[in-house]
């Protein structure tokens, strides 16, 4: 794993190399890794010549990268709603300038695209570089040859993704970051170094590190390397050093063992890391530092106790998540994927699925940080197709190389538990579909053998007759809980896990009565009592019963954390030959346990009530039901405590232990082989509707733990902005989620209002995106405006690079009191 330390120097790498041109080339000089994200150019559309460094871009847009060019829509009904019903195809082209001194001829220089979507073509000064199909995955070009010193140098990037290629929004454009990297002749190599700890004990950990270093000068060389590790201080904390030749043109793999004494753990409430550091020398002067964050831990897994940290029993409890990051579309944002992370450890989630590509690095690096564990996959689909254009095209010439790229990028991640070789891939049903597993399985064997691998099948049955299933360390099960048990007797020594689980539907605050189970509702949305899901799908309860019958499946992966952009299940169902315009435009997901904007819905809470042991007690609807005055309004709890007691206005409407009246699920709303489910994990009250305050008390041992309130609303009165963030970074990247909240005069939130709020931005920072969480709109996520939603909508605000100050803040809506707030941005 390269360095990957943020250089506040963006804009800086052509200037920065510039400035200290006057050094004479220097071959033994440690590298330099630049972010290569400003300046660029942009055109949609098809340019002819625009490779060439003589075309004139001058009238085409000027993009900071990662930019994602189908977030700015606008949707369209004719686009698959399933891809989002955004423009994520087409051709796109980037353009960027930049000049190196004379100083710098003799140095190595290579790009590193993090990832482009996709169908990547690079050309730097006319000349091909190649490129790159597959969209999630990095890839380099090297420079070098065709550099000009001293001399206008340009870099064009031509993408060509296509309609029909993705179940899911893709997203298009150069949509992660892109670096600039300087070496000398003797380098670590890309993704070059392999850290292992095959011992660990309290007393000392044995770390194994692989490096490949690499001589592009026309001699042998000799070179020694010198491993460095230091603890999370900077303290250092093993030292060694060893030599080897490399041949000329050539690269050598050198093989060191250090040990680190009372080693820090890597675990999931306290992601210790350490750093290697890498020198290479050539004599006595150093050639390059290259550095790899890493983390000690042990992991297995085991038939009887299931999944082990560091020798402790941990319940995978997961979510799978797509990678677009709501408004801003897939463009990647760091604190925008921390944002998410930290929604989704408060509700006890200790593991992501990276469904079904590899992840941003950022993501990586955060889950590293933050102490999350990762299930890192590659790819939706095999040979056999799942859309016209999807990867399957590619599949038989990029496989290998996507799959083996993405595991030596990874590879050093302590968060990373599993690798998956696939998603419910069509070969489940082939005879010779366990063939493809094999030979995927054993790449993985071959770059790390120290991690199990998995896919998830959501016909296991056809995966285990074909013996797909069997050629994985750990069969991934998706949607068919009630086979756990079986599949574990029959396979006594496999390890499962639930890959893909429940695919609950809701809309945020919206609340359908009476109590039944549909299939889709007139207005697009789906009610939030947690009973309606995916056709084969099942709501939260399923999964917990046989998760805690069964402590030895290795845990569930959630469909899905967060809402995402395009498969909006129910709505356009897969119905051939059936006319579902009416489902316009419902145009994104109703999965997410959180919606788009980042707003956690009831189901949140539900997961919480079961895997936090933070006291919380969590109650629905709403309580605004006028008209309904007497009638009995099914209010539902979600508690960690063992008593949940309700009051109206102050009166008890009785208490309720936790698991002793199992709740009756409306029949239908789970395909069991029984067709019906009681679930033990509420608690439900029919209480008759009086306008006022209701609350939820949850005990433990009798004495209060937490409270939830509920308020009948007045009329709207006044917007209220809240930041997630009031002081942010300067760099341009840095982002504050401000939370517009629409309240009666006396601070309720107004829990159906979808009133229009405008803003004003003043100051050092713009609006990145706007969203309220409803997916059925084509409200522009790009606007200075936005409908409430539930009550609430999203203002992101992005910093400038280079400004500091204050940014002040105002949303005003019609006939309301304007909400005010400031953000200062701090250099
Ligand atoms: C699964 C699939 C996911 C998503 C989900 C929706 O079968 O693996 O990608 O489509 O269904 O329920």
């Amino acid at each position: 794993m390269v360095d990957r330390r943020r250089f506040l120097a963006s804009l800086a790498a052509p200037a920065l190399l510039a400035r200290r041109s006057s050094a004479a080339a220097d071959a033994a000089r440690p590298r330099e890794r630049l972010p290569f994200n400003d300046g660029w150019r942009f055109f949609k559309g098809e340019a002819e010549g625009a490779e060439r460094p003589e075309f004139r871009d001058s009238a085409w847009r000027e993009v900071r990268l990662p930019h994602d060019w189908a977030i700015e829509g606008p949707f369209d009904p004719h686009i698959s709603p399933h891809a989002g019903a955004l423009p994520a195809f087409g051709t796109g082209w980037y353009r960027k300038a930049f000049t190196l001194p004379e100083s710098a001829r003799g140095r190595y220089f290579t790009i590193e695209f993090d990832g482009a979507m996709c169908n990547s073509r690079v050309w730097l000064n006319g000349q091909d570089l190649g490129g790159r199909p597959y969209g999630y995955i990095g890839f380099t070009v090297d420079l070098t040859p065709h550099l000009q010193f001293g001399r206008r140098n340009v870099l064009a990037v031509r993408l060509t993704p296509e309609e029909r290629s993705s179940r899911w929004y893709p997203g298009a454009g150069i949509y992660r970051h892109v670096w600039l990297e300087e070496t000398g002749p003797l380098s670590v190599d890309h993704w070059g170094t392999y850290v292992t700890t095959p011992e660990v004990t309290a007393g000392r950990a044995t770390i194994r590190v692989m490096t490949r270093v690499q001589n592009r000068a026309g001699r042998e060389v000799r070179a020694r390397l010198q491993s460095t590790i230091t603890d999370s201080e900077g303290k250092p904390a093993g030292r060694n050093s060893g030599e080897a030749m490399i041949p000329a043109n050539g690269a050598q793999i050198i093989s060191s063992e250090l040990t680190v004494t009372s080693p820090q753990r890597w675990d999931i409430d306290r992601p210790y890391l350490y750093t290697l550091a890498s020198e290479v020398f050539e004599g006595d002067g150093m050639a390059d530092r290259y550095l790899t964050p890493f983390g000690i831990r042990t992991i297995a897994f085991d038939q009887d106790r299931g999944f082990l940290l560091n020798e402790r029993h941990v319940k995978l409890q997961g979510v799978c998540n797509h990678h677009d990051l709501g408004a801003l579309g897939t463009a990647v944002n760091r604190r925008a994927t921390e944002r998410q992370l930290q929604i989704l450890k408060e509700a006890g989630v200790n593991a992501i699925r990276t469904s079904h590509n590899p992840p941003s690095p950022e993501l990586l690096e955060l889950c590293d940080q933050m102490g999350m564990l990762v299930m890192d996959e590659a790819f939706d689909m095999w040979r056999i197709p799942k859309m016209v254009n999807g990867y399957s095209k590619y599949f038989a010439d990029w496989s290998e190389r996507d799959l083996r790229d993405m595991l030596r990028r990874d590879r050093n991640h302590p968060s990373i538990i599993l690798w998956s070789i696939g998603n419910e891939v069509l070969e489940q049903g082939k005879a010779d579909g366990w063939q493809e597993a094999k030979r995927l399985v054993e790449f993985v064997r071959q770059e790390d053998p120290t991690r199990p691998t998995t896919s998830a099948f959501n016909n296991p049955d056809a995966a285990i007759t074909n013996q797909l299933a069997a050629q994985v360390d750990v069969p991934g099960i998706n949607y068919h809980p009630w086979l756990y048990e079986q599949i574990q007797k029959e396979h006594p020594n496999w390890v499962i896990c639930g890959s893909e689980t429940a695919s609950c539907v809701s809309s945020r605050g919206v609340y359908h009565l009476p109590l039944v189970k549909y299939e889709k509702h007139a207005s697009l949305e789906i009610s939030s009592y947690d009973i309606i899901t995916a056709s084969w799908a099942y709501p939260p309860d399923v999964e917990f019963s046989f998760q805690e019958k069964l402590p030895s499946v290795l845990g569930e992966f959630v469909w899905t954390g967060f809402d995402y952009l395009g498969e909006p299940t129910p709505y356009f169902g897969y119905q051939p030959g059936s006319d579902n315009s009416h489902d316009w435009p419902a145009r994104s997901s109703y999965f997410g346990m959180v919606d788009l904007a980042g707003f956690p819905k009831d189901r949140y809470y539900f997961y919480q009530s079961v895997w936090s042991k933070k006291p919380m007690v969590h109650m629905l609807p709403h309580w605004n039901w006028e008209g309904r005055e007497g009638q009995n309004i099914p209010v539902v709890c979600y508690s960690n405590g063992d008593e949940v007691e309700v009051f109206l206005n102050g009166n008890s409407l009785g208490r309720k232990k936790r698991f002793s009246e199992p709740v009756e699920i409306p029949v239908g709303a789970v395909v069991t082989p029984e067709k019906k489910f009681n679930s033990k994990y509420r608690l439900m009250w029919q209480v008759p509707y009086q306008a006022g305050t209701l609350e939820a008390v949850a005990y433990r041992d009798g004495q209060p733990i937490a409270r939830h309130e509920a308020r009948t609303a007045g009329a709207p009165a006044r917007v209220k902005l809240i930041p997630d963030r009031s002081a942010i970074q300067a760099d341009g990247d840095d982002l504050s989620f401000v939370t517009v909240r629409i309240e009666d005069q006396h601070g309720v939130l107004c829990p159906m209002a979808d009133n229009l709020v405008r803003f004003q931005v003043k100051g050092p920072g713009e609006i990145a995106g706007v969203d309220n969480g409803n997916p059925a709109t084509v409200e522009p996520f790009h606007a200075d405006y936005r409908k409430a939603f539930s009550g609430l909508a999203l203002l992101i605000i992005r910093s400038r690079g280079g400004q500091a100050g204050k940014i002040d803040l105002t949303a005003t809506a019609d006939g309301l009191t304007a909400g005010k707030t400031t953000i200062s941005v701090r250099s």
